[in-house]
């Protein structure tokens, strides 16, 4: 039998969300080189984040709270951390924390484009793709966009299920759009982000997302009831 004291010194794990900055343009193609067949070339990031007026490109980190950090878990919110569960850590800075997934759009007046999206394939699973989707659509909602659309390869289930998930439908189709080997694009749109429908829809993915990550992100060791000791 355990001991309390055991498992609450061991590690928490976390992940947090951040904007894309040019300094992380490095390992964001690291990643995405594990993601995609095609990557940008590292000007083509850097020139999207020189206009974050009408971009908005965001990292995902990956934290271990080791017993031994300074501080502990914020209680306040990240810039960017929607979900109360994903916060940035007071302990860390953000270089540290290895970078896992990445998206990014552009808004143009009502809509916005998502550019890419992707999580290494060992974090894959959990729930962290639908959590960049999800802050991709809180920001168009933010920047008053009424639509999301993205491309997607023919091939790419994963993908589509998740857009789908999130009540996207396939509008039409790019021949030929990838150029690493000439495979068709579905073009998908989101449905109005203005509606009744589409809200209660979200809140109520949102809300069972939380519950997973949070879920999932206990406090490694956490043990059972009856292996706490008085
Ligand atoms: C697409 C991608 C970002 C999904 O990330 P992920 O973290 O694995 O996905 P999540 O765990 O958040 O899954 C969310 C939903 O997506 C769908 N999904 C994810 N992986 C799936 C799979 N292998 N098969 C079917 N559906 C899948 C499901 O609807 C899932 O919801 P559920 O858990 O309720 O079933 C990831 O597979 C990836 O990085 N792929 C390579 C890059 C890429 O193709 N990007 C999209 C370009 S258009």
């Amino acid at each position: 039998m355990r001991h309390a004291a055991d498992w609450t010194r061991k590690s928490t794990v976390s992940y947090y969300l951040e904007p894309m900055r040019q300094e992380d343009v490095p390992d964001v193609s690291r990643v995405e080189r594990e993601c995609f067949t095609n990557p940008w070339p590292q000007s083509a990031y850097r020139r999207e984040l020189r206009n974050p007026a009408n971009n908005h490109y965001l990292v995902l980190r990956h934290h271990i709270d080791h017993p031994t950090s300074r501080g502990g878990r914020s209680e306040g919110r990240g810039p960017l951390a929607l979900l109360p569960f994903v916060r940035k850590p007071e302990s860390t800075t953000a270089t540290t924390d290895p970078i896992i997934g990445f998206a990014g759009m552009w808004v143009l007046f009502d809509e916005a484009h998502i550019t890419t999206i992707g999580v290494l394939p060992q974090y894959r699973g959990k729930g962290l793709g639908e959590l960049l989707l999800v802050e991709m659509f809180e920001e168009a909602i933010r920047r008053g966009a009424e639509w999301l659309t993205l491309e997607v390869r023919v091939s790419n289930e994963a993908a589509q299920a998740l857009y789908r998930k999130y009540g996207f439908t396939r509008q039409g189709l790019r021949r030929r759009y990838y150029s690493d080997n000439g495979e068709d694009a579905y073009i998908m749109w989101s449905p109005s982000l203005r509606t009744p429908e589409f809200n209660e829809r979200f809140d109520r993915l949102r809300t069972a997302l939380r519950e997973r990550l949070r879920d999932d992100l206990a406090p490694a060791g956490k043990p059972p009831s009856n292996e706490v000791a008085s």
